[in-house]
């Protein structure tokens, strides 16, 4: 069983989409094992989002993830890493394949409803970052 960070987005959030998108993942096989709602500030967005920082649009990419509030979550499930990614679907929604999260509610490549760890270390890494170990209930 295995462990994996996800983010509702705020383009998410401002459409009341939360539940709609979490049943997506629990229709998959994915169980929240931690679940809260925050508004980051630009000193966080940028820390999280620290790996993009060289890209050019990792200006708007934190002003976006500040504009409204977040979800963070845990899920869980048998290789939960890369299910999760799968039901995200592509980056950009015009890519994305149907019945992907992206594809049902994204609306653009940077306004894409939802964020997952790409692999087990950055998974660790970015559950340490908005969790607490007694905030995780499995
Ligand atoms: P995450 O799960 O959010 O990490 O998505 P990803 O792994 O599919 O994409 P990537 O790590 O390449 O980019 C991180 C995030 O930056 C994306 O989810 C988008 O929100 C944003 N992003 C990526 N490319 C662009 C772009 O060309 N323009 C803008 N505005 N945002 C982008
Ligand atoms: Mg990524």
């Amino acid at each position: 069983i295995e462990r994996t960070f996800s983010m509702i987005k705020p383009d998410a959030t401002k459409r009341n989409l939360t539940g709609a998108i979490t049943k997506v993942f629990e229709e998959n096989g994915l169980r929240v094992v931690a679940s809260k709602r925050v508004w980051m500030s630009q000193k966080q967005a940028e820390s999280f989002y620290a790996v993009h920082k060289e890209r050019p649009f990792f200006g708007e990419l934190v002003e976006f993830m500040c504009s409204a509030p977040t979800i963070v979550q845990v899920l869980e499930g048998e290789n939960a890493i890369a299910k999760n990614r799968e039901v995200m679907g592509a980056t950009n929604p015009a890519e994305a394949a149907d019945g992907t999260i992206r594809k049902l509610f994204a609306e653009s490549i940077g306004e894409n409803s939802v964020h997952g760890s790409d692999a087990a270390e950055t998974a660790a890494e970015e559950i340490a970052f908005w969790f607490g170990g007694n905030e995780i209930v499995g």
